[in-house]
């Protein structure tokens, strides 16, 4: 005993050592996240592996988890022939840290880096991607998953995350390269013909009866929303864009995920040993299985009791609303809409014109970003915005470094969320605590909607 004690302290005397030298290390040289070319086998087995663009060249790249609070600092290389950023979607982040070019920092050139080092406030399932020429790095498969462990996680047998994506891909899978293809820009988006969970075709888990999952569902599609279905799984929503939900709700019928939009599930395997569970996802009512949970065994009698709510994220509560300060955002443009032109450059072009650039959109009259603000607050302020979707189309509208809850006509709050789905025609107003100095985008996360002119502004001051 006592040789192992004193084997011990001249272990542990020689661990503190290297820990300290470790920790200097690292304070010189944050770990490093590469952005480069790769392949991955995307399309099923008899195919030919697909070339991508991911995160340390992996399509999804590496899987990042910190505990709530904590540090995260990662060196970004960018070894990609084209500028790029790295956004971190929903992390309520110190603003220079946001990766958007030209508003919060500059694009980061072929070769070059970029130090990101931020805390995040929230427990959650976030996810980071690039934020420029987004509409064709995403479609390349650069992407991945941020997790953010609550201090107590809740009871679960595996935590599991679903990265879903949509491809666009060609007869011998390979990325279809029609990045700029008006007919998308100007209709739903880039949809594909190919869909993964964690960029595999035919992803698979297996599970027991009676297990519970954490399935943490993440749509890093461009412009496909998704409308899935559990079988032989059963369950809650506990979260919505990382937001814990005030109670767990059933996970019945469809599940609507725009992209961007995350869900955590807290479900049980219910179907028996022997068959299959799966996530389902429905294309115009054709049910497609994107996951399958192979059931091999039973590993308790029942399932377990239902799930108490997660712990809430520190989000500021929302002040009075009649006192709040107000913006309208008229969302125009896009194939079979009525608008006649916008402005560019202060310019007002027809919509001949606009297509040529590439513009087909519009927030309030105006196709490429504002100089001024949608709105200017002062930090501390509730904001409140009324969105008019007066489009044809469905649009995924996301705001950055804050979560907003929609306020219905009776004005009792929504969810917290990053990203609200907008239907047709619908009109939805949107309220939040404006905590966060700088400067923050709103736009569409149908990534050819938001470079075809749906993005705009706001500063906190
Ligand atoms: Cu997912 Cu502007 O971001
Ligand atoms: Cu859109």
């Amino acid at each position: 005993m006592t040789v192992s004690r004193r084997n011990f302290l001249v272990g542990a005397g020689a661990l503190s050592l290297a820990a300290t030298m470790s920790a200097r290390g690292r304070a010189a040289s944050p770990a490093i996240l590469s952005a480069r070319q790769g392949t991955a086998q995307i399309a099923p087995a008899d195919y030919a592996a697909t070339p991508i663009w991911g995160y340390e060249g992996r399509t999804p790249g590496p899987l990042l988890r910190i505990r709530q609070g904590a540090r995260l600092t990662r060196r970004f290389v960018n070894e990609l022939p084209q500028a790029s950023t790295i956004h971190w979607h929903g992390i309520r982040i110190d603003n220079a840290m946001d990766g958007v070019p030209d508003l919060t920092q500059k694009a980061t050139p072929p070769n070059g880096q970029f130090l990101y080092d931020f805390t995040a406030p929230d427990a959650g399932t976030y996810w980071y991607h690039p934020h420029n020429r987004t509409w064709e790095q995403m479609a390349r498969g650069l992407y991945g998953a941020l997790i953010v462990e609550e201090p107590e996680a809740p009871r679960v047998d595996r935590d599991e995350v679903l990265l879903i994506d949509d491809w666009r891909l060609t007869q011998d899978a390979r990325i279809a390269d029609n990045f700029g293809m008006i007919t998308d820009w100007a209709h739903g988006g880039r949809l594909g013909n190919w869909i993964t969970v964690n960029g595999q075709s035919a992803f698979a888990l297996s599970v027991k009866r009676y297990e519970r999952l954490r399935l943490r569902l993440v749509n890093t599609a461009n412009a496909r929303i998704f409308s899935l279905g559990l079988e032989g799984l059963a369950g809650w929503i506990v979260a919505l864009d990382g937001q814990p939900v005030a109670a767990p709700t059933l996970a019945g019928g469809r599940l609507i995920l725009a992209p961007a939009q995350r869900m955590d599930l807290i479900v049980d395997v219910t179907s028996a040993p022997g068959s299959k569970a799966q996530l389902v996802s429905f294309d115009r009512n054709r049910p497609l299985s994107i996951a399958a949970f192979d059931i091999a065994d039973t590993v308790r009698n029942e399932r377990l009791p239902a799930p108490v709510p997660l712990p809430p994220n520190p989000v500021p509560a929302l002040g009075p609303l009649d006192k709040a300060r107000r913006a309208t955002l008229r969302m125009e443009g896009g194939a079979m809409g009525g608008m006649r032109g916008a402005m560019i450059d202060g310019r007002m072009m027809g919509m001949r014109a606009l297509v040529d650039t590439g513009k087909v959109w519009a927030f309030n009259g105006l196709a490429d970003m504002p100089d001024t603000p949608l709105i200017a607050a002062s930090a501390g302020e509730t904001i409140r915005i009324k969105m008019i979707n007066d489009t044809a189309w469905p649009h995924a509208m996301h705001l950055h470094g804050h979560h907003f809850r929609k306020i219905g006509p009776d004005k009792t709050p929504d969810p917290l969320r990053d990203t609200i789905l907008m239907d047709r025609n619908e009109t939805a107003e949107i309220a939040f605590v404006a905590d966060n100095p700088s400067d923050w985008l709103l736009h569409c996360h149908m990534l050819e909607h938001s470079a075809g002119g749906m993005m705009t502004w706001l500063k906190v001051s």
